[in-house]
């Protein structure tokens, strides 16, 4: 089954809606997708991305560092990246997580967005974190990936639910949460530390209609 929906992606001035060239192939026992554009290509990440991560999260260290749990200086080393992608290999073959990276076109990655957590049995559920990175904030990058995610979630892993969760006092993800589908279900007190610092989070979450009548 090939699905296609046609646009194109480009740098514009910030707010021009964006369209993206989609492109999913499901050939049968491979369910990798990827989105490839002129500018940005989504995709999994794997273990050769442990040094375009780091790059990431080394260059976006103040502007992450507010909505983040503190890291520590191993965080900010290849050996931790490396070592990271060895388990997230594990998750992503154990269907505990799958882990996502938007790359531009000097092959770095602009943006993640990752599913976590995911639990079976009566739960089929997980949780999407994301964020990109700062230079490339509110140009809709973030938004179109975690579509693609969302999707990927619902239509390849079929949960049953997506949860997110942000700090009251992140408008960006609160909006970018609420321009995706995801509705708040409740407010929970101290609940992760976030920057040192317990804290309170908006709880939301999107089901995915195509379970709607189970
Ligand atoms: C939160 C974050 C991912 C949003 O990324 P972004 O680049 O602004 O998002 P996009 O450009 O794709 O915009 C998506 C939505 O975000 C909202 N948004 C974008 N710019 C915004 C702004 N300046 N003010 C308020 N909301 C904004 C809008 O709802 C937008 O959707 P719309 O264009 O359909 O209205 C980004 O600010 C970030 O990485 N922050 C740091 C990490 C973080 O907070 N992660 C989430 C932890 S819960």
């Amino acid at each position: 089954m090939r699905v296609t929906c046609i646009g194109i992606i480009r740098f514009a001035p910030i707010n021009d809606p964006f369209q993206i060239y989609f492109e999913k192939s499901v050939l049968p026992g491979n369910t990798d997708f990827f989105i490839r554009s002129q500018k940005l290509e989504f995709r999994k990440a794997d273990y050769t991305d442990s040094h375009r991560l780091l790059n990431f999260y080394v260059e976006n260290r103040n502007h992450l560092s507010p909505w983040e749990p503190e890291r520590s200086d191993h965080f900010y080393t290849l050996g931790y990246w490396q070592e990271q992608m060895q388990n997230r290999r594990a998750e992503m073959q154990e269907g505990r997580g799958v882990y996502f990276v938007a790359v531009d076109d000097s092959d770095k990655v602009v943006a993640v967005c990752n599913l976590t957590n995911i639990v079976r049995g009566v739960f089929q559920a997980g949780y999407m974190g994301y964020a990109v990175a700062e230079a490339y904030q509110g140009k809709g990058i973030m938004k179109a990936l975690c579509e693609c995610v969302v999707k990927y979630a619902f239509e390849e892993l079929k949960l049953n639910r997506l949860m997110s969760n942000y700090l009251p006092h992140n408008e960006r993800s609160g909006n970018l949460l609420k321009s995706l589908g995801f509705e708040q279900e409740g407010y929970a007190k101290r609940y992760l530390k976030i920057h040192g610092r317990w804290q309170d989070h908006i709880l939301t979450a999107r089901v995915n209609p195509a379970r709607f009548n189970e």
